[in-house]
C-alpha cells in the first residue's frame, strides 16, 4: 500500500548553489546532508510537511546520477513513494509485469530500504519505493558523521553552507538534526 510521497529528488551541479534557491530564497530548512557511497553522490534534504525535497549531486563522473546530469542537465530525477511493505509491493508489481530496476530492496540514501521501478513501466518517470526500517536513523547518522569528519579534516571540499551544517552536527553530537521528525 502506498502511504505518501516521501521525497522528490532533484539532480544539481552543486549543493550550495542549489541551497541558495531552495533554502535561502524559497525558505525550506536544511535538515540533513550526507554522502551516499553506493550512489557516489552527495545529498541534502529539505523537509516540506510529510515529504522532502532531496538535492543530489554526483561526486564522480561515471555514476548513474553523473551520466544523468551530463545528458539531461539539472532537474527532477525521481519521485519516491513510501510503502508499508516493500517486498510485498515488489512481488505484486513483478506479477503485473512491471519492469523493476531493483528486484530486491537495497539500502539507499539516508539508510532507506528502497527499490526503483524502471521509467519504461511508469510513463517516463523514475519511481522509487521506500519502506521505513528501524535501522534507518543509525545509518543516516553514521553517514552524516563520516561526511562531517572528511569535510572538517579537509579531505573533501565543500561549500560554506554545507560545512556550517556539518559543523553544527558535530558540535551538537545530537541526533535531532538528522532523524526524521515525521
Ligand atoms: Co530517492
Amino acid at each position: 500500500m502506498i502511504k505518501r510521497i516521501d521525497h522528490i529528488a532533484i539532480v544539481v551541479e552543486d549543493i550550495d548553489t542549489a541551497l541558495s534557491f531552495w533554502r535561502d530564497t524559497l525558505g525550506l530548512e536544511l535538515s540533513h546532508v550526507e554522502e551516499v557511497p553506493d550512489q557516489q553522490s552527495l545529498v541534502a534534504f529539505l523537509p516540506t510537511g510529510v515529504s522532502e525535497v532531496e538535492l543530489v549531486k554526483p561526486i564522480t563522473n561515471d555514476s548513474g546520477i553523473a551520466r544523468y546530469l551530463q545528458k539531461k542537465g539539472p532537474g527532477v530525477h525521481h519521485i519516491c513513494f513510501e510503502v508499508d511493505n516493500i517486498d510485498e509491493t515488489l512481488s505484486t508489481l513483478k506479477m503485473k509485469n512491471v519492469r523493476l530496476i531493483n528486484e530486491t530492496p537495497i539500502f539507499g540514501t539516508a539508510g532507506k530500504k528502497i527499490a526503483f521501478i524502471h521509467p519504461q513501466s511508469t510513463h517516463g518517470v523514475l519511481v522509487e519505493l521506500y519502506e521505513l526500517t528501524p535501522i534507518e536513523p543509525q545509518i543516516r547518522m553514521q553517514r552524516a558523521v563520516s561526511l562531517a569528519d572528511k569535510v572538517l579534516s579537509g579531505s573533501q571540499v565543500m561549500g560554506a553552507a554545507t560545512i556550517a551544517f556539518l559543523k553544527a552536527l558535530k558540535n551538537n553530537g545530537d541526533e535531532k538534526n538528522i532523524v526524521k521528525k515525521n
